[in-house]
């Protein structure tokens, strides 16, 4: 039978059918008894919760019956510099800061500076550093608390990352990164290697505190691979196994079919974008789901479910239910023409990112704070 859509960390392509996507991984459905023992904690829901844009989970409910015994966790989440952080990257890191306000927990955050390298063809380790660099700015920027943070970069932080990852992969076979991620006898060594550096940071607080630290990654969907073979190998080291929560994809520009990405840059709104960009990009780009003539679009009305813009303000930048509610019933009884709807998105992300620019400015003078070291550490 022909599949017609594939998720994996280096691919996704084709309009994903996320409850196909639930059987299919094995995880499960984030439902409403889990969102409300969720609520119970922090009094309110994030929209990314209330809307579904996290839509599954492995272990939330163990997570939370240890929190509620009295066990704390950490969040763990990543981002493989490789280019400009766009507006897709920012969905987990946005619950992620959340998540640390409303719990008062530490995060984790993984730059593993050589993954793309060992995964694309023509990525340097110098560009990748520099853009590890770059993409720091922008997680900065978000608003973590640096007292509770800790960014791990991989080639940065070698030395205490790599007896970690070899007590992972010494457990993992090659068929077993075969079968999870596609490769073949043609893979370069390093790629093979990868997934244990990746598990290392759901165990290194553990390792550092010498206590089991239950843990907790927000990330996209795609990520899932890596953390359905570490899980696997994690409780044999004598460690919980992360509970995790996944994100849907924030689709491309052109439509709901695959994923917004960083490498192909017609699909993407970067985080470093000038207001006269996104202007341009939404409008020559962001697909409508109006009708062709401003005639029949008052007549038939249009279809919120598969206009870009529409789904960019429901999972990002309109957060007040009720106005995200007019706006989806204006559009679909025509009131609301698609020329107005892409103005009330641009005039949306241009500020979201005037005000993120400024603060990424500031975080220039801020990345030390960030950064994992020894005395930082041991001071909190
Ligand atoms: P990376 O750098 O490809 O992506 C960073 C995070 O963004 C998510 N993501 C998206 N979410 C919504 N819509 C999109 N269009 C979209 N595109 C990407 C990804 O799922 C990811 O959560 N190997 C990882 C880096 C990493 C990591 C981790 C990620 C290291 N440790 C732990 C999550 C958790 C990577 O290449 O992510």
């Amino acid at each position: 039978m022909k599949k017609e859509f594939k998720v994996t960390p280096y691919q996704v392509e084709g309009n994903v059918d996320y409850n196909k996507l639930i059987k299919e991984f094995g995880v499960s459905e984030l439902d409403n008894p889990t969102l409300e023992r969720i609520k119970k904690h922090t009094k309110e829901l994030h929209f990314l919760l209330r809307r579904k844009v996290f839509f599954a989970h492995r272990d939330l409910n163990w997570l939370l019956d240890e929190y509620e015994k009295g066990n704390k966790f950490f969040l763990y989440t990543g981002r493989a510099p490789s280019g400009n952080v766009h507006i897709g990257h920012i969905i987990p890191w946005i619950l992620c800061k959340w998540l640390q306000d409303k719990f008062n927990v530490e995060m984790w955050f993984q730059f593993p500076d050589e993954e793309k390298f060992l995964f694309k063809q023509n990525l340097t380790l110098e560009e990748t550093e520099k853009y590890t660099y770059e993409n720091m700015l922008d997680v900065i920027a978000l608003g973590f608390n640096p007292k509770k943070t800790y960014f791990l970069i991989d080639t940065k932080h070698a030395n205490l990352m790599y007896k970690e990852a070899c007590k992972i992969a010494k457990k993992i076979t090659f068929s077993v990164v075969k079968a999870s991620f596609g490769f073949n006898d043609s893979t370069n060594i390093g790629s093979i290697f990868y997934t244990s550096m990746q598990a290392v940071p759901a165990i290194l607080p553990s390792v550092l505190r010498k206590k089991n630290i239950p843990c907790l990654i927000p990330m996209g969907i795609d990520q899932d691979p890596h953390f359905r073979v570490s899980r696997d190998v994690i409780p044999k080291l004598g460690f919980y196994k992360p509970s995790i929560m996944h994100n849907v994809f924030l689709p491309p520009l052109q439509g709901t079919s695959g994923k917004m990405s960083a490498s192909k840059e017609e699909t993407a709104i970067y985080l470093v974008d000038s207001p006269e960009q996104v202007k341009l990009k939404i409008n020559k780009y962001a697909f409508s789901g109006g009708q062709p003539t401003i005639e029949e679009h008052q007549k038939k009305g249009g279809n919120p479910d598969i206009d870009i813009s529409y789904q960019y303000l429901r999972m990002l930048f309109e957060p007040d239910d009720n106005k995200l509610k007019k706006i989806h019933d204006d559009y679909k009884s025509g009131k609301l023409l698609t020329s107005e709807l892409k103005s009330i998105l641009i005039e949306k992300i241009c500020s979201f990112l005037k005000e993120h620019q400024r603060k990424r400015e500031q975080a220039k003078k801020q990345i030390d704070k960030f950064i994992f070291n020894e005395s930082r550490f041991h001071k909190s």
